[in-house]
C-alpha cells in the first residue's frame, strides 16, 4: 500500500508496522533520545506507582518500558494491532504485571472507568478519527484519571514545519529505510505528522471532548519544536 493510501486508510498502518518490526528497536536506538523522551512523558503523569495503565499503540514495548519504570507496583496492559510488533514486545517482559493484547485502538470496548491512566506514544496520530478515539478513551478512564499523549505535533509556525520537513525527508526516511528495508511507513510518518493538529489545536480538542486541565509540555531536546507531551484529566 502506498504512503498516500495509508493516510486515507489508517486502519492498515499496523500491518505496515509488521514489515519493520524486527528492526524497529535498532532504528529507535539510533534516534538519539527516543527512550529518554518517552521516560520524561511517562514521568509527567505523576503516578503513585500502583495504578492500572493502558499503553496504547505499545509497538515493541519501548513505551511499555517507560510506563513500567514509573509503575513499580502497578499493572500495564499494552495494546497494539501489529502482530509482529507485539511479538517483539512479548519477548522483553517477564514481569507478570505486564500483559499485551492485539486490538484496534479505535475499537476498544473495555468497560467504562477501567483504567487509572492511559499512555499513548506515537499513537493518536495514527487514528482515523481523533475525536471519536478520544471520546472512547475518556469513557474507559476512571474519574480524575490521567491521560498522556507523547506525539509529534508541529508548532504553528514556518520554522517548525520546515524543520520537520528537512528532518523527515533528509534524515528519517533515508536512514530508517536503510535500516528496515521499507520506506512506506516512514514516508507515512512524515506525511501524517504534517497533517496532525498543532499543540494548541490538540489541547483544544482534548478540552472539546471533556478532558480537564489539558496542557502541552515540550521536550527539552532538539525535538522541542516538534515533539510534545500532552497531559489531561477526566
Ligand atoms: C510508532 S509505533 C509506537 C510504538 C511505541 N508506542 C513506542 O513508543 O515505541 C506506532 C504503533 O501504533 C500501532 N498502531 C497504529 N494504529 C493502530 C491502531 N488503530 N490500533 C492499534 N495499534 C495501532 C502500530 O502497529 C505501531 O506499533
Amino acid at each position: 500500500m502506498a504512503n498516500a493510501e495509508l493516510i486515507e486508510n489508517k486502519k492498515s498502518v499496523p500491518f505496515e508496522f509488521n514489515n519493520v518490526a524486527k528492526n524497529y528497536d535498532l532504528a529507535t536506538f539510533l534516534s538519539q533520545g527516543y527512550q529518554k523522551d518517552l521516560q520524561l512523558s511517562a514521568s509527567r503523569m505523576n503516578l503513585n506507582g500502583n495504578e492500572y495503565i493502558a499503553d496504547l499503540c505499545c509497538g515493541t514495548g519501548k513505551s511499555t518500558e517507560a510506563c513500567l519504570n514509573v509503575l513499580p507496583n502497578g499493572k500495564i496492559l499494552g495494546i497494539d494491532n501489529s502482530k509482529e510488533m507485539l511479538e517483539v514486545a512479548n519477548k522483553k517482559f517477564q514481569n507478570k504485571n505486564v500483559t499485551f493484547s492485539q486490538a484496534d485502538v479505535m475499537e476498544l470496548d473495555y468497560p467504562d472507568e477501567t483504567f487509572d491512566a492511559i499512555f499513548m506514544a506515537y499513537g493518536i496520530r495514527n487514528m482515523p478519527d481523533y475525536e471519536k478515539c478520544l471520546i472512547n478513551l475518556k469513557r474507559m478512564l476512571k474519574p480524575n484519571g490521567v491521560i498522556a499523549f507523547h506525539e509529534y505535533s508541529l508548532n504553528d509556525n514556518f520554522f517548525s514545519q520546515l524543520y520537520w520537513k528537512i528532518l523527515g525527508y533528509s534524515v528519517i526516511i533515508p536512514i530508517s529505510t536503510l535500516l528496515s528495508g521499507s520506506s512506506k511507513i516512514y514516508k507515512y510518518l512524515v506525511q501524517s505528522v504534517l497533517g496532525f493538529p498543532s499543540p494548541n489545536k490538540f489541547v483544544e480538542l482534548l478540552e472539546k471532548v471533556g478532558f480537564q486541565k489539558s496542557k502541552r509540555l515540550p521536550m527539552p531536546s532538539w525535538r522541542r519544536p516538534i515533539l510534545h507531551t500532552f497531559i489531561a484529566y477526566k
